[in-house]
């Protein structure tokens, strides 16, 4: 029997002015997303925003549905999106943001189990960057290895 331990680096930020003026456009991005959220349901309004290496950025917001499983993630939403028109561009950053009807969460949104496992597929040439955004703190997340270790793959 071996015994390992695994580390996970990421960044903290106090706000989201520290960021980069590329990382808060995405999250601007992001929160202007989260109006379109569709969430009767649970009244938990989540926004998401990918940027691909050629600078285009797809935004989206949850979707739920009567049928609850039906209903799908903010992140899945822009993934699927941006992944369907990347031609010859890879993923490279991922904002979410989230929270209680119009009100911004204080802690960091974090994305679901299945989310990540669907941004493990995507994560190609680089890390994704990935932005959990709250009111108290931001946190940024270099690739997949810090945030799904164990991902399924065949
Ligand atoms: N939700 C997301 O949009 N992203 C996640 O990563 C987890 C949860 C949505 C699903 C549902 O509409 C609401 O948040 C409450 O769970």
């Amino acid at each position: 029997m071996a015994k390992k331990e695994l580390k996970i680096a990421y960044e903290i930020y106090s706000s989201v002015e520290d960021l980069s003026s590329e990382d808060r456009n995405l999250v601007r991005q992001a929160m202007k997303a989260r109006e379109s959220a569709y969430a009767p349901y649970s009244s938990f309004r989540v926004g998401a925003a990918v940027r691909l290496s050629d600078g285009r950025v797809f935004t989206a917001s949850n979707q739920e549905n009567s049928a609850y499983p039906s209903g799908m993630c903010a992140e899945r939403v822009a993934l699927y999106a941006a992944h369907a028109a990347l031609n010859d561009a890879y993923i490279q950053d991922l904002a979410v943001v989230g929270g209680e009807g119009d009100t911004l969460s204080e802690e960091p949104v974090c994305a679901c189990g299945a989310c990540l496992q669907v941004l493990k597929e995507f994560e190609s040439q680089q890390p994704v960057n990935v932005l959990y955004v709250g009111q108290r703190e931001v946190l940024k997340i270099q690739g997949v290895r810090n945030l799904l270790p164990f991902a399924f793959t065949k």
